[in-house]
């Protein structure tokens, strides 16, 4: 599936994900996210807006993310951690936007 991603600077990014991964893996292959925990949903610099079309398209978010996302400053109610977001077969193409930089 398609990835479309607005980085921290307002830049368009089109990248491919693929079934079986989560959405960090190719968001940091292409350098947009640092993912400084490689997934380990402790780190939150895989943080992302998923557009409102998208979001109820996704598995909603477990209760380690819940914790992470409640602890995030610049959290929102479209937010997900990217490391947490499985990608399946049946996950439509997304638009997501990288979030600021939480500046822990
Ligand atoms: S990569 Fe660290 S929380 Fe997602």
């Amino acid at each position: 599936m398609k990835i479309h991603v607005t980085d921290r600077d307002g830049n368009e990014h089109t990248v491919e994900g693929q079934a079986g991964d989560n959405l960090m893996l190719p968001l940091h292959a292409a350098d947009l996210v640092e993912a400084t925990c490689s997934g380990s949903c402790s780190c939150a610099t895989c943080h992302v807006f998923v557009d409102a079309a998208c979001l109820d398209k996704l598995a909603p978010a477990e209760a380690t993310e819940i914790d992470m996302l409640d602890f995030i400053m610049l959290a929102q109610s479209d937010s997900r951690l990217a490391c947490q977001v499985h990608l399946t077969e049946d996950t439509p193409d997304l638009r997501v936007t990288i979030a600021p930089e939480e500046g822990f």
